[in-house]
């Protein structure tokens, strides 16, 4: 079987990095990870991407006039590998009309929500103030705005009474570790279809 090739964007901790690639490795997956991108140096992805064998490139924003020529560096490396799909992973930059329009449909975000609700950053902080009694996380196709783009799969976490920020977050934490490498999976297996702004997603 051919499998899809990844590239896994990360800005930080790399915990779905590191999900996503073991379920890669698991017998019978569709896909590959290989390649890592990352935004800062400091990362504790990087030193996981290195540990897991897996070819990490930091890709400094600040060495480039701007957003269309940190991408394009960017594609360079993605084309290189032969990248089918870009998968954020705790990457916390907007994604720019370069990488969109090369990767149009083929750009996936997860977020410690259930969004629509607490888009953008301290997602589990916000809901746990707002009072929720059940938050989650989604997985959707990424667009130009902030977690805006067609949802593909979602899974409820009970938010409990004494819950704080750090315990909401290790549940939700949970549940993004099965709900992203299930998801990339079925779009490699050509299962998702996006229509408007509804993703269907197909039986085998
Ligand atoms: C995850 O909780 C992910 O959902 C979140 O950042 C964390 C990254 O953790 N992403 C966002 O908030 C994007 N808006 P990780 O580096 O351990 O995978």
């Amino acid at each position: 079987m051919k499998k899809g090739r990844v590239a896994v964007f990360l800005s930080g901790r790399g915990s779905n990095f590191v999900s996503i690639t073991r379920a890669a490795r698991a017998k019978g997956s569709n896909y590959t990870v290989r390649l890592v991108i990352c935004d800062r140096p400091e990362a504790p992805g990087l030193e996981k991407a290195a540990r897991m064998g897996i070819p990490a490139h930091f890709v400094d924003p600040g060495k480039f006039p701007g957003k269309f020529a940190y991408e394009a560096s960017i594609r360079g490396l993605l084309e290189r590998e032969g990248i089918e799909l870009i998968c954020l992973a705790g990457y916390m930059r907007l994604v720019g009309p370069v990488l969109l329009e090369r990767y149009a449909g083929r750009i996936l975000n997860i977020h410690p929500a259930l969004l629509p609700s607490f888009p953008g950053l301290d997602a589990q902080a916000r809901a746990l103030r707002h009072g929720v009694k059940v938050s989650g996380c989604t997985v959707h196709f990424v667009d130009a705005g902030t977690d805006t783009g067609p949802i593909i799969a979602q899974q409820a976490v009970p938010v409990r009474d004494d819950d704080d920020e750090a315990a909401l977050a290790r549940r939700i934490l949970r549940q993004e570790h099965r709900l992203y490498p299930w998801a990339i999976s079925q779009f490699f297996a050509g299962r998702l279809q996006i229509r408007g702004r509804t993703v269907i997603i197909r039986k085998k």
